[in-house]
């Protein structure tokens, strides 16, 4: 005989029992509730997406080494999505003399990418997308960054995180303007910029050395990583003044320094990014996978036609946030499926039990029943397994006048009730 078939997830995917999909509930339930209180209107987009909607704009990275693709039998070649912001792009570009400006849409995919599972990076993930596009740049990028804190701010958790600002146009002058760098060059010293604090000081500037550029070019990028420390306070009067640099000034004048902060080493890896860049770090060092990150990209709906609207937006991964709310002991007791279990009684009196459940569930009750006429104690158990907050027991005694008998599997209280007034007694007692 075959060997037996794994009960294992493909790797780096997960399964949701019902106890994590409840865990999952919660969670977007209050991605959704924080980011819908600021106007954002939920839409999706299919899973398959064409090769080349990925291969133009997004991350090198992501095309070259982790994206999921096929052939269709019709030839064609798809994409499984990595990320949402092609297809954003893609689906505003199809509306875009329709839609209102500015545009405020979030949505909660699920995304592919092939990574080495990891704390924090798995292959599937879910990812909020939250994206504003047209208005006033500036104005824009700090609602994006308000949407983002409220969040944390939901879940009890806005001091716990430290959201890291830069500016792509900045960076480009700096390696253009100050530190003489060609186009090449510029590219390959902003790369190794987001590995900076991995490789350290030293290795980092002998990788400077290793991408031809001479000891004064070295000095002047080595220089620039060390402005997050030196700050950023007299930036337009210094070598560094230019139209991305005052973005940059502008808009840390509009957000609280307790949360937010310049750092000279985001760059963010994807090509489509045009102007402001961020990513959210927890303060806490078990969790050193950033949380979310985004930033402004003004020519991804020029790709699919003739207009251009710049727009400003970020992911959040449900694996780093659930790892952050636990790191922090931000989730409450989520309660069970099931609020009342109403006992089986017996095929005569089965036609009352269905009476019950009906009358509890058209009141807003989860109401459930066992499937077998075990004895009342067994039932009990399991009720409590169900983690069932009430049982309702419909035995002879009570029926016979008028009654059930309710057990409040919380507290332990039992009592016998009117069943005219079951309801509003469950209603009291919860
Ligand atoms: P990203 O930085 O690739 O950005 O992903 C955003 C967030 O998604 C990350 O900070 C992390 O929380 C989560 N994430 C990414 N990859 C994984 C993974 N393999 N496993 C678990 N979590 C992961 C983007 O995707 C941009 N498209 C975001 C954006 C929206 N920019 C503008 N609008």
């Amino acid at each position: 005989m075959a060997d037996k078939l794994s009960t294992q997830p493909y790797k780096g995917t997960r399964d949701f029992y019902p106890e994590d999909m409840r865990f999952r509930r919660w969670m977007f339930g209050h991605l959704r509730q924080a980011v819908e209180s600021y106007g954002y209107q939920e839409y999706d987009g299919p899973l398959l997406e064409p090769f080349d909607l990925y291969a133009s704009k997004t991350s090198e990275e992501i095309v070259s080494q982790q994206l999921y693709w096929l052939v269709d039998r019709g030839e064609r070649k798809m994409a499984i999505r990595p990320e949402m912001t092609p297809t954003l792009a893609r689906m505003v570009a199809g509306k875009l003399q329709d839609l209102p400006k500015p545009i405020r849409w979030y949505s909660l995919p699920n995304l592919w990418r092939y990574e080495r599972p990891q704390r924090g990076r798995l292959r599937e993930h879910w990812q909020l997308n939250v994206d504003v596009l047209g208005g006033d740049r500036l104005q824009g990028d700090a609602e994006i960054l308000a949407v983002a804190g409220s969040i944390f701010e939901a879940f009890g958790g806005s001091e716990l995180v430290r959201i890291k600002i830069n500016n792509r146009k900045f960076l480009d002058h700096v390696f253009r303007q100050t530190c003489g760098l060609a186009d090449e060059a510029t590219l390959a010293v902003t790369r190794l910029l987001d590995e900076y604090f991995k490789l350290g000081a030293e290795a980092f500037s002998a990788k400077l050395g290793g991408l031809g550029l001479s000891p004064d070019q070295i000095a002047e990028v080595v220089s620039y990583t060390e402005l997050g420390r030196r700050g950023i306070a007299g930036l337009s009067e210094s070598k560094y003044a230019s139209e991305g640099g005052r973005e940059l000034v502008e808009l840390l004048a509009h957000l609280d320094s307790k949360t937010f902060e310049f750092d000279p080493c985001i760059v963010r890896g994807f090509q489509y990014y045009t102007g402001t860049v961020f990513e959210a770090y927890d303060v806490s060092p078990e969790n050193t996978r950033a949380l979310f990150g985004g930033g402004r990209y003004d020519n991804l709906i020029g790709l699919f036609g003739k207009q251009q609207l710049s727009g400003v937006g970020f992911g959040l991964g449900d694996v780093s946030l659930q790892n952050f709310l636990e790191t922090h002991k931000l989730v409450p007791t989520l309660g069970s499926g099931v609020d009342v279990l109403v006992t089986n009684p017996g095929p005569e009196k089965r036609a009352k039990a269905q009476q019950v459940l009906r009358q509890l569930r058209a009141s807003g009750f989860r109401a459930a029943t066992t499937l077998d006429y075990s004895g009342f104690g067994k039932q009990i158990q399991s009720a409590v397994k169900l983690g069932a907050r009430f049982v309702v027991l419909l035995g002879d005694e009570e029926l016979g006048r008028g009654e059930v008998g309710v057990k409040n599997l919380a507290s332990g209280g039992q009592a016998s009730v009117r069943e005219e007034t079951l309801v509003e007694f469950l209603r009291s007692d919860r």
